[in-house]
Parts: structure tokens; C-alpha cells; sequence
């Protein structure tokens, strides 16, 4: 056996390539299962470092550089890659390390990848997937980035793309994109738990591929932002990963991949997961609070739109990777949330709403004493600042509803004249 489809709650399995998203005989999610076995000769020590001296596309993707922990046996002619992955570390600076309230904090910024966002890494092997079943269509329900990613990486492979917005709650950078990369978009009249609902159920109806993260296959891709960090660190494990949670997709890829690697002994230890989600937008949070008595669902409600999901679909492999990885779950408030990205974005590096969750969510579990101000930090930034320009041009402006600007940096109109100018240096260093 080297890769098979597994389902976490009847243990039915399947072969890599049946066309199934979820479990046929239960409806449960499917997880693709690796034997770990048979590849860990495969993986010499040395493997990945050769492949990045390598020009082959598939050596070059921060993906599919990792293919074995990927899709082992894939055919390389199948692979549908834009170069994703291989996005900065970024070591956070003084400033922004004290204000997160931890000495050593990093950022991997998965905004770097082509569209913007961390769902390139899953959508590089979830359309891959698609062209290996025979799919002609894909679709997906989305809070903006999963559009914008499959809508490029169906436009590249020739599939036709359906993309379901909830109406009104998308910013403006991620319409953009679905639109510009020509997938057929559509506004749905409800939320996004409304949205993913009738996509699912028009998969299950319909001769279309569903690509949102109940697909096993994204989370295979998004397990390289765990496997792309560690290399990058040497294979030292931090002490925390710290991720935003919304329908839960990297929360669970992080921890099959941190279990997967400990596993295979490409680390020595598991570093302990925190998933953040925001107060309008916590079912998880609330489950945790509760001691996972009751599934919790919320009508969500929060200005990071990219997590504003009350029901999400990935909750029983969440709950799954957080006892793989010790995890804790927190929630933080919109403005706690929207001055952390004001100091994230002044700190040069940038990020949308939705990732700044994590840099709140340290400072509150630093303050609560789960964090340790010593502890080693990463922090996942899932998308990039220019996919929510309407969020910061009103930050800045004082303008954002229910939100104080604490760290606004105001426009200011001057005389074409020289004394204008000179009054302005110095002013805001
Ligand atoms: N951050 C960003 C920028 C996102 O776009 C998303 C999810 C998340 C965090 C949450 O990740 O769902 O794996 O817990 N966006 C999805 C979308 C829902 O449709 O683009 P998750």
C-alpha cells in the first residue's frame, strides 16, 4: 500500500483515485493516509535541500518539492503548479515581537503565493486531483481567497470554474481576482455555511468536482506550510504554531503534517497548536470552552470576512489535530484584531484581516499565561494585505464600523510648497 483514501469515522477505504470528497457508505471526511513506512527511506536527509538547487517545476514548488508527503505517486505530467509555496519567514522585529508580547516570534507569510493566499498550496493538488479523476468542472463555496485560487488554477488547466460567493461579505481584492481569472462567479443570498451547503449538494448531484477543504487532497497541499517551515527552520520545532481558524482546513492539514513528520522523525517534537478564531466567528472556541460537549454553530458575524464562518466543515479533524499537537483554541475581539494587522502592515510585512487573528491571539494568550514570553513562536499569515483594501483604507480613515483606529496613519493634503515638506520629516518615525 503506498497512499489510500481513508474515512476518519467508519475507517472504509477507497482507492487514491475514486472520485469521492467525503465517505460513500457514512458521509464522513476522508482523510488521504500515507504509509509512512514504506516512504521514509525514500526521504534522505538531504532530498529536499537537493531539490532546491533543482529547476524542475515540481523541485521548485514548495509543494510538490515535498511530493512524497503529498501525493506520492503522482504523475508529474498531471501536476498543475503555479511555483506556489516557498514564501518568507520573516523574523517580526522588535516592535512587533513586544507587542505580541513574546521575545522570539516569526511570520510565515502565505500571502506570498501566486493569488495572494495559503489556498494555493491546497489548490495546487486539489486541481491536480481534479485532472487525475477526469473532471471538466470544479466549484466551490468561498469567503474570497479559495475562489481566487481555483478560478487561476482552472483557468491554467483548461476546467471551467464555479465560485459561490455569500453576498456582500467578500472584499474587494478577491472578487477581483474570480472575475479576472474568468470563473463564472455567482452570489449566493446567505452566508457562507448557506453557500458551502448548496455547493456540497450540488457536487453530490451534479458531474462537478468539489474543491473546498473537505477535499482530502487540499489538505495535503496546505500540510507543506507546516513541511516548508520546518525545513526552513532546520527541522527545529518551534513551541507554538499559532494559525486563524474558519472552516478549519489549515488547522487540520497543520496537525496531520506535524503528526506525519514526528512520525517519520523528520522532528523531535510536536510544537503545540494555537487555533484563533474571532469572537462574531467562534464555534470552535465555544466546543473548546465546553470541554467539546456540544458541536457548537454560530450565525458569525466579524469584519475579517475570510473567517467569518459560524459552521465549519472541517471541526472533527480540527479537534483531531489539536489533541495530536496539545492544541488550545482562543478567540479575540475585530479590534483586537484590526489594531494587531494596523502593527503587522506598519511593520512592513502585511496581511489581510483574517491573519492578524494570530498576532491578537498571542498577545491574549501571553496575557493569560498559556504562552510563555520566552516560547519560540511562528505565527501563520494566510493572506496578503492587498486583498482587503476597503478594510485598511477605512482603518486609516477612522471609518471602520464599531472600530477604533488606535494606529491610524492619516492621509494628509499639503501646499506644493518646500516649508510643506520639511515640516513632515521626522514626524511619524
Ligand atoms: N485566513 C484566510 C485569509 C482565509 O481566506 C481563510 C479561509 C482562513 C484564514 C481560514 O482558514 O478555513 O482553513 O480555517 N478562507 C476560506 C475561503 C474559507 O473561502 O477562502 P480555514
Amino acid at each position: 500500500m503506498l497512499s489510500l483514501l481513508k474515512c476518519m469515522d467508519c475507517g472504509r477505504e477507497d482507492a487514491l483515485d475514486a472520485r469521492l470528497i467525503t465517505c460513500p457508505v457514512c458521509g464522513g471526511l476522508l482523510d488521504v493516509v500515507h504509509d509512512l513506512d514504506a516512504l521514509r527511506p525514500a526521504l534522505a536527509p538531504d532530498l529536499f535541500n537537493r531539490r532546491l538547487a533543482s529547476w524542475d517545476p515540481l523541485d521548485r514548488s514548495g509543494v510538490w518539492r515535498y511530493r512524497e508527503l503529498v501525493h506520492p505517486a503522482v504523475d508529474a505530467a498531471q501536476v498543475v503548479t503555479r511555483g506556489e509555496g516557498n514564501t518568507t519567514l520573516y523574523p517580526a522585529g522588535r516592535r512587533l515581537a513586544e507587542y505580541a508580547g513574546v521575545a522570539r516570534l516569526h511570520l510565515k507569510h502565505e500571502g506570498e503565493n501566486p493569488t495572494g493566499s495559503f489556498k494555493d498550496r491546497g489548490m495546487t493538488a486539489g486541481v491536480t486531483q481534479a485532472r487525475i479523476v477526469g473532471a471538466r468542472s470544479v466549484i466551490c463555496a468561498s469567503t474570497g481567497n479559495t475562489s481566487a485560487s481555483m478560478a487561476s488554477y482552472a483557468a491554467i488547466t483548461g476546467l471551467q470554474a464555479l465560485v459561490f460567493f455569500p453576498v456582500g461579505y467578500v472584499a474587494l481584492g478577491k472578487i477581483a481576482q474570480s472575475l479576472a481569472y474568468g470563473a463564472t462567479s455567482v452570489q449566493v443570498e446567505g452566508d457562507f455555511d448557506d453557500t458551502l451547503d448548496l455547493v456540497r449538494q450540488a457536487a453530490d448531484e451534479l458531474p462537478i468536482y468539489l474543491l473546498n477543504s473537505v477535499n482530502p487532497f487540499r489538505l495535503e497541499g496546505q500540510k507543506t506550510i507546516m513541511i516548508e517551515l520546518l525545513h526552513q527552520r532546520g527541522w527545529h520545532a518551534p513551541d507554538w504554531i499559532v494559525v486563524p481558524g474558519g472552516n478549519l482546513g489549515n488547522s487540520s492539514a497543520f496537525g496531520k503534517a506535524l503528526h506525519e513528520l514526528h512520525a517519520l522523525g523528520l522532528i523531535d517534537r510536536v510544537p503545540r497548536l494555537a487555533i484563533v478564531q474571532a469572537e462574531g466567528a467562534d464555534p470552535l472556541y465555544r466546543s473548546y470552552r465546553d470541554g467539546w460537549q456540544t458541536r457548537h454553530t454560530v450565525r458569525a458575524e466579524t469584519l475579517a470576512t475570510a473567517i467569518r464562518i459560524g459552521n465549519p466543515a472541517n471541526y472533527p479533524k480540527a479537534i483531531r489535530a489539536l489533541a495530536w499537537t496539545d492544541g488550545v483554541v482562543t478567540e479575540v475581539s475585530d479590534q483586537a484584531i484590526l489594531d494587531a494587522k494596523a502593527q503587522i502592515d506598519a511593520a512592513g510585512i502585511g496581511c489581510e484581516p483574517a491573519s492578524a487573528a494570530t498576532v491578537a491571539g498571542i498577545r491574549r494568550l501571553v496575557d493569560e499565561g498559556t504562552i510563555a514570553p520566552g516560547d519560540d513562536v511562528v505565527a501563520v499569515l494566510t493572506g496578503h494585505l492587498l486583498k482587503d483594501p476597503d478594510a485598511v483604507m477605512k482603518y486609516h480613515a477612522g471609518t471602520l464600523a464599531g472600530v477604533a483606529s488606535t494606529y491610524a496613519n492619516t492621509m494628509r493634503t499639503i501646499q506644493p510648497s518646500l516649508d510643506a515638506v520639511a515640516a513632515l520629516l521626522g514626524d511619524s518615525v
